[in-house]
């Protein structure tokens, strides 16, 4: 089986069809998106739409329950929370109830989707450091985590005799029996490492393997999009530096 994982959509239309048209070229599956499809991005209706027709699991983002408002924003920067009203006031009901229905965790597979972490998922923390991968390893049983959230791809992994949890940079990621896994496939609408080209990961379980994947989308339109729509112009700026 080979899975598309994605994430971090943030109602980025263009950055969403690139990513789609890559996982396709590569013979996936099934479609898996770990939360956050609404927010910042000025397409929130096509970006449900398009989610929900392609992915067989998804799990709520903290942005997907802002926007319906099972999520305070008060801890929200300025630029998101504009964000969030912005995108309340698109949604249609069925839209709303089909975000308000998100779970937060799912299992598919032997692995588990989570958007922030598997220790506490509604408490939307980040796992930044092996400190916190470690801690969250003793959170789940499966054997790979796939999350997002914080929008940067990283890869930690935990040699299961010798209890040592590592990260790693590399984007191919051999899947061995004595280790586990906790893979942020970064973002496909707003990437934050500094590399603007959107992301996402392919998990071929024939392969063993995790590959992190960037592909290139129309920039250009998705910040006109922003911009017209009459959200914060940083939401434009920050997608040319990945940011
Ligand atoms: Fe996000």
């Amino acid at each position: 089986m080979r899975y598309g994982i994605i994430a971090d959509i943030h109602s980025n239309l263009e950055a969403l069809q690139s990513v789609l048209a890559a996982l396709r070229e590569r013979g996936v599956d099934e479609y898996i998106c770990a939360g956050d499809i609404v927010g910042y991005g000025a397409d929130p209706g096509a970006c449900i739409k398009k989610t929900r027709e392609v992915c067989q699991v998804i799990v709520a983002g903290n942005h997907d329950h802002a926007a319906v408002d099972l999520l305070d924003t008060e801890y929200f920067n300025p630029e998101a929370k504009k964000a969030v009203l912005w995108t309340r006031r698109q949604l249609s009901e069925e839209e709303k109830t089909f975000l308000k229905g998100l779970k937060p965790t799912a299992v598919r597979d032997g692995f588990l989707v989570v958007h922030s972490t598997p220790l506490v998922p509604k408490e939307w923390n980040y796992i930044n450091s092996t400190f916190d991968a470690y801690r969250n390893f003793k959170a789940f049983e499966e054997k790979i985590c796939f999350v997002g959230h914080s929008h940067s791809p990283m890869v930690f992994t935990l040699n299961t005799r010798e209890h040592l949890c590592e990260h790693t940079s590399d984007t191919k990621v051999p899947i061995f029996d004595e280790y586990r896994y906790i893979i942020n496939v970064g973002s496909v609408g707003q990437p934050r490492d500094g590399n603007p080209r959107a992301s996402f990961a392919v998990y071929d379980t024939s392969l063993k393997q995790v590959e992190i994947i960037r592909v290139e989308y129309d920039i250009k339109s998705a910040r006109r999009k922003i911009v017209a729509a009459g959200l914060p112009e940083g939401l434009s700026l920050r997608l040319v530096a990945g940011i």
